[in-house]
């Protein structure tokens, strides 16, 4: 899905989810000093600024396929690795980073088997690859506010969208994937 938008109008209604969502994820994922790593679907760059204060620039590198976000992204951290891309056709090298992350993205990609698995071939063996979605099932989701009033007023309004994998049982419209779990390591 393409992401034609501007960072700032992104930062404005996605960055107050994704900014505070960022360095629980890095936390959970064991993001410490000395590793490298990938940020898949960086967006303007949420948990990519907390990769580069826990690993350094040299340390990190990032990837999307919007244009806007990964100017945004170049400008906003010189001397990362921003590339305009998909995870489904990283370019990195097999075995390039200690951990490889994709924070609220997995539901966006076309083939989301072929990135988790591309994600998995550019980690090295032992390292973290680790995706992180809404919580759509409990009435969590960033548009959940919306559609609960819209629902007080019109109980028979139509429309709520039910994002792929982001609620306990479902899996995205590849029907190929099992589950979309927090983080696991690579064999
Ligand atoms: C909700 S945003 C999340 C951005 C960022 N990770 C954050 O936490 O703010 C989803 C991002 O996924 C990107 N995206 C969409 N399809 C993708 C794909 N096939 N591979 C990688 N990224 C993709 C979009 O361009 C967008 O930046």
């Amino acid at each position: 899905m393409a992401f034609d938008v501007s960072a700032e109008a992104y930062a404005r209604f996605m960055g107050r989810y994704a900014d505070p969502l960022a360095p629980q994820f890095a936390d959970l994922a064991g993001v410490r000093s000395g590793q490298r790593a990938l940020d898949v679907g960086c967006g303007p760059g949420a948990l990519t600024v907390v990769l580069v204060e826990r690993l350094g620039v040299e340390g990190v590198a990032a990837i999307d396929p919007s244009p806007p976000f990964v100017a945004a992204l170049r400008e906003r951290l010189p001397g990362v690795d921003v590339q305009q891309g998909t995870a489904e056709r990283l370019p990195h090298d097999d075995d390039s980073f200690d951990v490889t992350l994709a924070q609220l993205v997995v539901q966006f990609m076309s083939d989301p088997v072929a990135g988790l698995r591309e994600m998995a071939r550019v980690t090295r063996p032992g390292g973290v690859v680790g995706a992180c979605v809404w919580d759509h099932g409990s009435g969590r989701g960033p548009l959940s506010p919306f559609w609960n009033v819209v629902h007080e007023l019109r109980p028979d309004a139509h429309g709520r969208p039910v994002a792929p994998a982001c609620r306990r049982g479902t899996s995205p419209s590849s029907r190929r994937m099992q589950a979309c779990g927090t983080s696991s390591r690579r064999s």
